[in-house]
C-alpha cells in the first residue's frame, strides 16, 4: 500500500525513480510524485493519477538530479488529489518526505506546530513530517539530528525517506512498514519492496523496525533511532526482473494465471518425493509440531480463503483448527496457549491486519509461522517459523498464482501437522503424491482448453454472479466470488453450496448464473443444490471433470481433469480466475489495477 523509491548515485535519478514508480505501482496508484536535488534545492513534482501521468508531465517539464525520491500513493488520509501526492514539503520547501503507513499522533503534531506558525496544505498524516524536522531544523539541529528527532516523536507505522536542501543524503526510517535498500557499486536504492529496482540490482538490505538508514554517495549507514549502529547483511534476493515485468501480456493478472505451472512446480520442488511416499517440508522433521494440540488461521482476502482450504484439510484428519479473519482477530481471536499453532498466512507478508494478529498471538503465548512469498517480509521475520510458498514475484492486484501455491504449502504442512498430531496423514499418499506431482501439468491443460472466454462473453450482460461448492468447494466459490467482484465491479457472492437454501435462494433468477464447483467430495448434494437454482431459472455452470453427472444438468461446463478431491479445488479456481479476468476484459476494466484498491494493505 503506498510505494516509496529512493535513488542516490552517480546517474540522473529521474529515470531510477519513474521506473521505480511504475514498478511499485501495484502498491497504489490514486497519485505520484517524485522529488530531486537540482543543485539550487529541492523540485518536485506530483499529481492525482497514475504513474504514466506523471512521467508525461516530466517530459514537458524536465527534472533533473543525482538524488531523489518517488512515490505512488494509496488514499488514507485526504482524497486523491494534487495536494495529497507525496512528495510532502515544509513551508520553505527545504524538507521533502515521501512516507508509507499512518502517523496516529499527526492531528495532535499539526495542532502543535500550527501553533508555531507552520502552514499547512494538504489533508494528509504525512505534511507533519517535513514541518517537525523543518521545526527541530530552525531551532537549531543539524539535518541528521533533527531528523531523528521528528520521527522519535512519530507514533504509529511508517517506512519513511527524507531528503533536506543542500544535501545529497537519503534519511530513511522504518516502523511497522517495509523498507529496503539496493545497493550495486556506488548506486544507492531505498525502496518499500524490492521489485521497484530489481533491474538495477538484487543486492539488498532489509531495515528492521526501530532502523535508520542515512545513504550517501560514500555508503549506507544503519543505526537504531539514537545512532548507534546496528548490522543489516546483504542479501542477493533471487527474483529474476523479467519475472516483475509484463512481457507479451496485457494484464500482469493474465500472466500470473499462466505461471501457475511454474509457480506451483517451484512450490513442490524437493518437497515431495511420490516414490517414496514422502513429503518433506524443509526444516520441519517429524516431531516438531507434536506439543500442538489446536491450530488458528489468521489471513485476509485471498490468503483467508486459503486459509480456510487448510483448515477444512486439518479438520478432516482429526487436528482442531480455525481459520479466522485476521481483521476480525482482536475481537473474535479464541483462546491461546503454547499449544497452540496460529499460522499467518499472507502472500506479501505485510498486511497490517495480519501482522496485527500474529502480534496478538505472540503476546498471548502462543507458537507462530508465517506462509508467505516474500523472503524477509515482516510476517516471516516476525513468526518464530516461516514457510515460503516460491510462488514468484505476484504484482497484479488480484492474487491468483499465490492462491494455488498457499494452498498447497498448508496442504503439505498439514500433513506434517496431523502426522505429529495424531500420527496420521489426511491423504492416501499413493494416490495423492502422484496427483500433485501431475497438478502443474493438470493445470497447464486447463489453460490451454478453457472455455471461460466464451462463458464470460455469454454470460456478461447478467445481475449478479454466485459461486457455490461444498467441503474443499467452499473456499474456492469464495475464492470465485471474490476474485469476480474485485476486478469486474459486478456484484458476486461466494456460498456453501447447502447454504443457498437458508436464505441466498431468494436472489436467484434467471439473471443470476450460479457457478457450481464439484470436487469429489459430497458431489451429488452439491448437484442437488444446483439443481435448485436451475429450477428457479438460474443457468448453472458446472466446473466438473468430463462425463461427471452436473454436466446433465448444467447450462455450461468448464472442465477439470480429474484429480483427489484435496487438488480438484485448485483446479476449479484457475477456471474461475479465467472467467473473471475475461469478464473484466470485456468490460473494458483496469484489471491489474482495480478500483480503490491496492496489492499490499499496510493499514489496518
Ligand atoms: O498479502 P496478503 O496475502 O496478506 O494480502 C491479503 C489480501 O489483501 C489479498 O489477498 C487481497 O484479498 C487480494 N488482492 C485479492 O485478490
Amino acid at each position: 500500500m503506498c510505494g516509496i523509491i529512493g535513488h542516490v548515485g552517480n546517474g540522473d535519478a529521474i529515470d531510477t525513480l519513474l521506473t521505480g514508480l511504475e514498478n511499485l505501482e501495484y502498491r497504489g496508484y490514486d497519485s505520484a510524485g517524485v522529488a530531486v536535488q537540482n543543485g539550487s534545492g529541492i523540485e518536485i513534482q506530483k499529481r492525482s493519477g497514475r504513474v504514466s501521468e506523471l512521467k508525461a508531465s516530466i517530459e514537458d517539464r524536465p527534472l533533473r538530479g543525482r538524488v531523489g525520491i518517488g512515490h505512488t500513493r494509496w488514499s488514507t488520509h485526504g482524497p486523491p488529489t494534487d495536494e495529497n501526492a507525496h512528495p510532502h514539503t515544509d513551508s520553505t520547501e527545504d524538507v521533502a518526505v515521501v512516507h508509507n503507513g499512518i502517523i496516529e499522533n499527526y492531528a495532535e503534531l499539526k495542532e502543535r506546530l500550527s501553533a508555531r506558525g507552520h502552514e499547512f496544505t494538504s489533508d494528509t498524516d504525512t505534511e507533519v513530517i517535513p514541518h517537525l524536522i523543518q521545526q527541530y531544523v530552525d531551532e537549531g539541529y543539524g539535518n541528521e539530528a533533527a531528523f531523528r528527532r521528528a520521527v522519535e516523536e512519530l507514533e504509529g507505522s511508517y517506512a519513511i525517506a527524507v531528503m533536506l536542501s543542500g544535501e545529497h543524503t537519503l534519511y530513511a526510517a522504518r516502523q511497522g512498514s517495509p523498507l529496503v535498500v539496493g545497493v550495486e557499486g556506488e548506486e544507492f536504492f531505498l525502496a518499500s519492496d524490492v521489485p521497484a529496482f530489481l533491474e538495477y540490482t538484487d543486492t539488498v538490505a532489509y531495515l528492521e523496525d526501530g532502523d535508520v538508514a542515512i545513504v550517501d554517495p560514500d555508503g549506507v549507514e544503519f543505526t537504531d533511532l539514537e545512532g548507534d549502529s546496528v548490522d543489516r547483511d546483504l542479501e542477493t534476493v533471487d527474483w529474476d526482473p523479467e519475472q516483475t515485468g509484463k512481457g507479451e501480456y496485457d494484464h500482469f493478472m493474465l500472466k500470473e494465471i499462466d505461471e501457475q505451472p511454474t509457480s506451483l512446480a517451484q512450490t513442490i520442488e524437493g518437497r515431495i518425493d511420490p516414490e517414496r511416499g514422502a513429503i518433506d517440508l524443509e526444516g520441519f522433521e517429524p516431531g516438531t509440531f507434536e506439543d500442538v494440540s489446536s491450530v488458528q488461521l489468521i489471513a485476509c482476502g485471498t490468503s483467508y480463503h486459503a486459509a480456510l482450504y487448510g483448515s477444512l484439510v486439518l479438520n478432516a484428519a482429526g487436528v482442531s483448527a480455525r481459520a479466522l479473519l485476521a481483521n476480525e482477530y482482536s475481537v473474535c481471536a479464541p483462546p491461546v496457549d503454547e499449544e497452540t499453532l496460529v499460522i499467518a498466512v499472507s502472500q506479501s507478508g505485510e498486511t497490517a491486519d495480519t501482522l496485527s494478529a500474529l502480534r496478538q498471538a505472540t503476546e498471548e503465548g502462543a507458537r507462530t509461522l508465517t506462509v508467505t512469498n516474500v523472503v524477509g517480509s515482516t510476517a516471516a521475520r516476525q513468526a518464530d517459523d516461516s514457510v515460503l510458498i516460491r510462488a514468484g514475484p505476484e504484482i497484479g492486484v488480484a492474487a491468483t498464482k499465490t492462491f494455488s501455491s498457499q494452498a498447497v504449502v498448508l496442504e503439505l504442512l498439514a500433513h506434517r501437522l496431523t502426522r505429529d498430531v495424531v500420527g496420521e496423514t489426511p491423504y492416501d499418499l499413493e494416490s495423492y503424491l502422484p496427483a500433485l506431482a501431475r497438478l502443474p501439468q493438470q493445470v497447464d491443460d486447463v489453460l490451454e482448453e478453457s472455455d471461460a472466454e466464451r462463458i464470460a462473453r455469454h454470460y456478461r450482460d447478467h445481475e449478479s454472479y454466485f459461486f457455490i461448492g461444498r467441503g474443499l468447494g467452499y473456499p474456492v466459490a469464495l475464492e470465485g466470488a471474490l476474485k469476480f467482484k474485485e476486478i469486474t465491479y459486478e456484484h458476486a457472492e461466494g456460498f456453501a453450496s447447502g447454504e443457498l437454501k437458508h436464505g441466498p435462494l431468494a436472489l436467484v433468477t434467471p439473471k443470476t448464473p450460479v457457478f457450481a464447483i464439484f470436487t469429489g467430495q459430497e458431489d451429488e448434494r452439491t448437484l442437488k443444490n444446483a439443481e435448485e437454482a436451475s429450477t428457479r431459472g438460474a443457468p448453472v455452470v458446472a466446473i466438473c471433470p468430463d462425463g461427471h453427472r452436473a454436466t446433465e444438468i448444467a447450462d455450461a461446463h468448464l472442465e477439470i481433469p480429474d484429480t483427489e478431491p484435496e487438488l480438484a479445488g485448485l483446479l476449479a479456481n484457475v477456471q474461475l480466475q479465467l472467467v473473471s479476468y475475461h469478464a473484466a476484459d470485456l468490460l473494458g476494466r483496469p484489471i491489474d489495477k482495480p478500483r480503490n484498491l491496492a496489492k499490499s494493505v499496510t493499514v489496518e
